[in-house]
């Protein structure tokens, strides 16, 4: 029997290309302004970037932008590939591949709970603090620790969706190909049928999350809160401390 190969919808495709590249840009520019100005923990022997301060400052904003749409499109339209209200009870099949389905969809789950910690401690930091040698901020120590929840969820992530699909799942999501249904040119019209009943929309989504699934509510809630402290907090605290 062979298998029909996976395909994601084409918006996934591309909030989650976007978000995915500007997420592991974030990471990798996050360790280098590590690597000139702190290395307590280690360093790699990489010439210094003076201006990555602000590279890895702008690839952070671009990724807290696309954050809000990636987030909805995840916790609505693609809900079902995140955490479900019987994952706990299906965590105790041990090793059926239910198992590591569930192990999968909680590691997607995590990703974006790691990003909320990310963005909002980042959008706390302050440009002079790491050149002046001030490495005691609690908000860069907050800021250090979303790297590494951040790096250890992208490995999950990566390893749970190879195990669950293969190279074949991985591969679907970078795909250029998609089904006549999900051409772009029918997106306009979708947004306007949806637009047509927009309270109402609105409120069926809601309550249709926090039906089905509490959990996945409470969590699209505090990432929500995360997301809206990352962009008004830092008007509040000027001095980021
Ligand atoms: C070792 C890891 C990291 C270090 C040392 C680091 C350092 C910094 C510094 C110094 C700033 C302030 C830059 C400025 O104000 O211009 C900053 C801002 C920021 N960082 Fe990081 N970062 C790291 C990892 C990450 C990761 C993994 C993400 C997200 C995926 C991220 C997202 C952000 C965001 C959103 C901002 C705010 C940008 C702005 O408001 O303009 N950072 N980071
Ligand atoms: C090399 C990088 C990455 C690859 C190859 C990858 C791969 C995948 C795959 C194959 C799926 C689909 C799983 C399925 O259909 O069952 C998926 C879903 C997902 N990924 Fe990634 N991923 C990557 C990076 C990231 C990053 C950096 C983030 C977060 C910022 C992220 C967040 C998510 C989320 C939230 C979902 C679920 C989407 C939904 O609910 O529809 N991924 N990823």
């Amino acid at each position: 029997m062979t298998r029909s190969a996976p395909y994601q919808p084409l918006l996934l495709r591309i909030l989650h290309s976007l978000s995915g590249t500007l997420a592991i840009a974030a990471i990798i520019s996050g360790f280098l302004v590590y690597n000139t100005f702190d290395k307590r923990f280690g360093k790699l022997p990489i010439p210094k970037i003076n201006p990555i301060q602000d590279i890895h400052g702008t690839v952070g904003l671009f990724f807290l932008l696309l954050l809000p749409v990636f987030v909805i499109y995840s916790f609505h339209a693609g809900s079902k590939r995140l955490l479900q209200s019987d994952s706990i009870q299906k965590l105790s099949e041990f090793n059926r591949p239910i198992w590591w389905v569930t192990l999968q969809r909680l590691a997607n789950t995590l990703m974006l709970i790691a990003s909320v910690l990310a963005v909002t401690s980042g959008r706390m930091m302050k440009e002079e603090w790491l050149p002046l040698g001030e490495l005691d901020h609690i908000w860069y120590s907050c800021h250090l620790i979303a790297w590494l929840v951040m790096f250890v969820c992208l490995a999950i992530h990566l390893l749970m969706s190879a195990k669950v699909g293969g190279l074949t799942l991985l591969l679907s999501m970078i795909s250029g190909k998609f089904r006549p249904e999900d051409n772009p040119k029918h997106w306009l019209n979708h947004l306007r049928s949806w637009w047509g009943n927009f309270p109402g929309n609105v409120k069926g989504e809601v309550s249709k999350l926090f039906e089905n699934n509490l959990i996945l509510g409470l969590i699209e809630v505090f990432i929500f809160l995360g997301i809206i402290a990352a962009f008004v907090l830092p008007l509040f605290f000027a001095s980021g401390d």
